[in-house]
């Protein structure tokens, strides 16, 4: 199996590049050529921009990939970011978080300062634990069986258009949920087109929250709970370096 993995970004040669978009999954070495298409296509037709640089990475895959399951999904009603707060706030303390480290999350969240990765944030005292507060760290190393991607397009409520972005995000959140020490995750896409964030967790599954940011904005931001005595380090090797592929069987609590 290989790990495929695209980015792309512009102002290459300015300080600061800037970030327009990214994507990966597992497949077969027949698949490779078909998926790089497909992510070059992707790259450079993207609501953040016009990329000025793609980079795509093909790497074999040495270990094994862990078999977890799909969450399962379900969307909220929710009308504004001030409803969305709600539900998220709801959704958290439902899943252990204290409230301390919701409003911790909160704020990191919908912050202005731009992450390039997901907060890591200790769940009852708030605290933030990712190695770098600017990095973050970033979930990688998935991809999705195609009977998992099957049940994807048969959900009710997401339009056509929008299921390659929810699929990747439940991918994604997949992986996220799996691991022991890891109580939820909330997430704000950056694409100013893309309204539609999610919380998430093993007990919960993943719930879409439409109007979780005002349409046009480029801010997007991510928060993954752990346990307050989790081992970060296991953590984040986990989530960045662990190959997971993600079925349709169920999730088991
Ligand atoms: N925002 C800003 N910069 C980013 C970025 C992001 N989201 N992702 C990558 N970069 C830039 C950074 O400069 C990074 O350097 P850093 O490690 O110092 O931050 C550099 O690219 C290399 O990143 P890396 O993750 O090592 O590259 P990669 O080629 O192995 O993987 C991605 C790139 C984008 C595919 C991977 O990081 C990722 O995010 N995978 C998940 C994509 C996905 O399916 N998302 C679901 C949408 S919800
Ligand atoms: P996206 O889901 O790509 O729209 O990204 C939304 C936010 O999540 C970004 O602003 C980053 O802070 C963060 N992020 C981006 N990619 C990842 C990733 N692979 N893992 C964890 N967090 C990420």
């Amino acid at each position: 199996m290989w790990s495929i993995r695209m980015r792309a970004s512009k102002n290459r040669a300015k300080r600061g590049s800037m970030h327009i978009s990214g994507a990966e999954t597992i497949c077969t070495e027949q698949q490779l050529k078909q998926i790089a298409q497909q992510y070059i296509k992707r790259a450079l037709s993207h609501s953040r921009g016009n990329p000025d640089e793609v980079v795509i990475t093909v790497e074999r895959i040495t270990k094994k990939p862990l078999d977890i399951p799909l969450l399962n999904t379900r969307t909220a009603k929710c009308s504004s970011p001030d409803k969305a707060r709600q539900l998220i706030t709801e959704f958290l303390l439902g899943a252990g978080v204290s409230a301390r480290a919701v409003n911790a999350g909160l704020k990191v969240l919908y912050s202005k300062k731009h992450m390039r990765g997901a907060c890591i944030m200790l769940s009852v005292s708030g605290r933030r634990a990712e190695p770098d507060r600017m990095r973050g760290v970033r979930v990688s190393r998935f991809g999705m069986t195609d009977s998992a991607e099957k049940i994807m397009t048969a959900i009710p409520g997401i339009k056509k258009s929008n299921i390659r972005t929810v699929t990747e995000a439940i991918t994604l959140a997949s992986k996220t949920a799996h691991h022991a020490d890891i109580l939820a995750e909330v997430c704000i896409s950056d694409d100013p087109d893309y309204t539609t964030g999610y919380a998430a967790s093993k007990q919960s599954g993943y719930l879409r929250i439409p109007c979780i940011k005002q349409h046009g904005d480029m801010r997007g931001g991510r928060v993954i709970f752990v346990r307050q005595d989790a081992d970060i380090t296991a953590v984040v090797d986990y989530l960045e370096k662990r190959p997971v592929i993600v079925s349709a069987k169920k999730v088991r609590r």
